[in-house]
């Protein structure tokens, strides 16, 4: 089949490079000319592992092509994907302006009947509004459908997410539509469901609010366990041998960050309100993930004697989460603004984002790696739960601390072996661990 893909972010890209590894033929379209150059010389605007490998092997075998010719791309193409951004506004709602312009260029190049799949995370009666423009602006009765097909995979694993899904949801208008993707989708093999189109675009946002729901309330039982002197990593295995419940999404820390879940999130508070429903249920999920990285400075800020004013602290990691440079609503971004506001002075290490955070914070200091990052430091907090951090020879980290504080986000270490070695260790939700170390 002959795919255009519109956008190349990581949902546009990846989708491509998957379908033209399946044997497809995939233009994948872009109004930025650099990110094309980019990626015509192979190399990848995102950090992805595998991606890079994927993209060589299509582009050689001429299956996969780049290109910032949206009309060419859907002329040639039978079935085309909208995987365009879809930030979000300053009130929460998101900016639907990227999708309304590539169903218009769609439109002009509307030369046969084609079917159309929105990819875009996009509130529900995204499909309808996408019709009535292509409606509006085709230059002739060319036939097409609108379909919507949510996409599931994470960041830092999306090549495997797409490959292997649980699920493929497919939202079309009828059978003989809905066919058309299961037989793009047959190939791997994995389970489908069939819907409408708005069930389909509600599925996407009722996904993503609900994990966020686990997380908020696994670090709401992390406070809890904090106050009562329990111990949440034991009470999240606790609660995730339960079948109906699930370990997946129950890890406590500093909250959830990234492109999706707080923006999908409010979408859906600001869509149940427009709806005239009150969803005070999502708000207080969001409550909770905008206040944990707050109790954790209050913790370190009681630590460091009630101020931060002329202390040094590191900061290990510094992506939303490990295995990305994706800065978008990333702790550290909170955490460090928050330090550096209240007078203190950072050095931060994370294996890949670096660069992206150099762009938000110009003037703080990055070291070479997480020992530097330590060297001096009043504190040591673990924002993120990189590989690399869980194996440090934590003996050399005290040997060059100021103070062996470490305030760990994420609960990567052993409490007893850390307080063994003599760190003033402190993390979400373990009281009892660390007194049982003692
Ligand atoms: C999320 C969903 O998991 C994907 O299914 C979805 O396709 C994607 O959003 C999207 O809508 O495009 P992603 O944002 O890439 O994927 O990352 P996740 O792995 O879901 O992590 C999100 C945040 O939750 C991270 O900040 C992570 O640190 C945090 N998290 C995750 C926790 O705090 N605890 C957990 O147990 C799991």
């Amino acid at each position: 089949m002959n795919i255009c893909v519109i956008g190349t972010g990581y949902v546009g890209l990846v989708t491509g490079c998957v379908f033209s590894d399946l044997g497809n033929e995939v233009y994948c379209v872009d109004n930025n000319p650099e990110k094309i150059a980019m990626l015509e010389r192979g190399e990848m605007p995102i950090y992805e592992p595998g991606l890079e490998e994927l993209v060589k092997r299509n582009v050689d075998d001429k299956r996969l092509f780049f290109t910032q010719d949206l009309r060419k791309s859907v002329e040639r193409s039978d079935v085309v994907f909208i995987a365009v951004g879809t930030p979000p506004k300053p009130n929460g709602d998101p900016d639907m302006s990227f999708v309304s312009a590539a169903a218009n260029e769609i439109a002009a190049g509307l030369n046969r009947y084609k079917v159309i799949v929105n990819k875009s995370t996009v509130p529900v009666g995204t499909g309808n509004l996408v019709r009535e423009i292509i409606e509006k602006n085709r230059p002739n009765d060319v036939n097409f459908d609108v379909v919507s097909n949510p996409e599931f995979l994470r960041e830092g694993s999306a090549i495997k997410d797409t490959l292997e899904p649980d699920r493929i949801v497919i939202g079309a208008p009828n059978q003989v539509v809905a066919m058309k993707l299961l037989e793009l989708y047959a190939p791997l093999e994995r389970p489908m469901l069939i819907t409408d189109v708005a069930s389909a675009e509600m599925i996407k946002y009722a996904s993503n609010a609900f994990l966020a729901t686990k997380i908020s309330f696994s670090n709401a039982i992390a406070n809890i366990c904090e106050a009562v002197g329990a111990d949440i990593v034991q009470v999240i295995k606790g609660m995730g041998s339960d079948s109906r419940i699930g370990p997946a999404f129950l890890n406590a820390g500093l909250g959830y960050g990234g492109s999706c879940f707080p923006k999908d999130s409010s979408a859906l508070a600001q869509t149940a309100e427009k709806h005239g429903y009150d969803f005070t249920l999502l708000k207080a999920v969001m409550e909770v993930n905008r206040e944990q990285p707050k109790r954790f400075l209050n913790r370190l800020r009681t630590e460091l004697g009630g101020t931060f004013e002329g202390k040094s602290v590191g900061v290990l990691g510094l992506a939303f989460k490990p295995n990305t440079d994706d800065m978008r609503d990333a702790k550290s971004v909170d955490i460090i603004t928050d330090l550096l506001s209240e007078g203190a002075s950072i050095s931060a290490y994370d294996p890949i984002a670096m660069e992206n955070t150099r762009k938000i914070f110009p003037h703080i200091r990055y070291t070479k790696n997480a020992y530097e990052a330590a060297h001096g430091m009043d504190a040591l907090l673990i924002v993120t739960e990189w590989n690399e951090f869980k194996l440090l020879d934590m003996e050399r980290i005290k040997s060059v601390m100021k103070t062996p504080l470490l305030f760990d986000g994420r609960n990567i270490y052993d409490p007893a072996k850390l307080r063994k070695i003599g760190f003033n260790y402190h993390c979400i939700g373990r009281t009892t661990a660390t007194l049982l170390s003692k």
